[in-house]
């Protein structure tokens, strides 16, 4: 049943090169400017771990209040796991057998309700789901393409092509990179910053789309928004999804 849906799913999957790179900040940014441009854009987080709904803190409440989309909280994150450990383990923990099928099926009223979704994964792209598949064997699934959230700073060009190469081995589509410069920001001593975008493009063939600086509040929508316009190429993001929304 989920692959009849998931095929018809239009959006874009947010990866990142590990976990606490940004992910939800730039996934919130990015579904921020698409509804301000007008599009109804949804959030999705599959499977979310390290702290329960109701905290406020979990990445579903985080992308929601970001954002201001009204949704349940358990809509935008069907599967909620304490443990703060891999998905699968933290799922095994609470007793719970996760498959590809039940974490798609369950994003399924997601998936009707929105023009297009923002989903963010867990982690990076090969952290365990399931006893058989990665982030990015869900990512294959759904047929969407991805873009990669990457620090700024130094390490950052060899867990970015690992992450591509692993993408592409799957036949994900890969819109672009995103630096972040993250919320500790040590950059101004580091001297590979200025070189690291232009090697990753160098090496991958894409496009670094921007660097995202670090934001000193809890950011709003409209500083999401500002920030978006101000620091990244947005049009190859807008493209992705126009080109899915075109083909009906
Ligand atoms: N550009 C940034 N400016 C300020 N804080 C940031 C920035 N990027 C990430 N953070 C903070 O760093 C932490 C990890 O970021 P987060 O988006 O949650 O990463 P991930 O979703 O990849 O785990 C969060 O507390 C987030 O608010
Ligand atoms: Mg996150």
């Amino acid at each position: 049943m989920s692959k009849v849906n998931a095929a018809s799913i239009r959006g874009l999957f947010i990866t990142g090169t590990d976990t606490g790179i940004g992910k939800t900040i730039i996934t919130a940014a990015i579904t921020a400017m698409l509804r301000a441009e007008g599009l109804n854009v949804g959030v999705w987080k599959p499977v979310q771990t390290g702290v329960l709904l109701g905290s406020g803190i979990t990445d579903a409440e985080r992308l929601l209040k970001s954002t201001g989309i009204h949704e349940r909280p358990e809509a935008v994150a069907p599967f909620t796991f304490e443990a703060p450990l891999t998905p699968l383990l933290a799922a095994k923990q609470a007793g719970v057998t996760l498959t590809l099928d039940k974490l798609i099926a369950a994003g399924i009223p997601l998936i009707q309700r929105y023009e297009a979704l923002l989903i963010e994964g867990a982690g990076g792209v090969a952290v365990p789901l399931t006893d058989t598949a990665l982030v990015a064997d869900l990512i294959a699934e759904l047929r969407i393409p991805a873009l990669i959230v990457a620090r700024s700073g130094l390490g950052t060009i060899n867990h970015t092509l690992l992450t591509v190469t692993f993408l592409r081995n799957l036949g994900v589509p890969i819109v672009g990179i995103i630096m972040n410069d993250g919320e500790l920001c040590e950059l101004h001593d580091d001297p590979s910053v200025a070189a690291n975008a232009e090697l990753i493009e160098q090496y991958s063939g894409l496009k670094v789309l921007g660097r995202f600086p670090r934001l000193h509040a809890e950011a709003n929508s409209e500083t999401l928004i500002h920030t978006i316009r101000k620091t990244i190429q947005f049009a190859p993001i807008r493209q992705a999804l126009a080109v899915q929304l075109m083909e009906g």
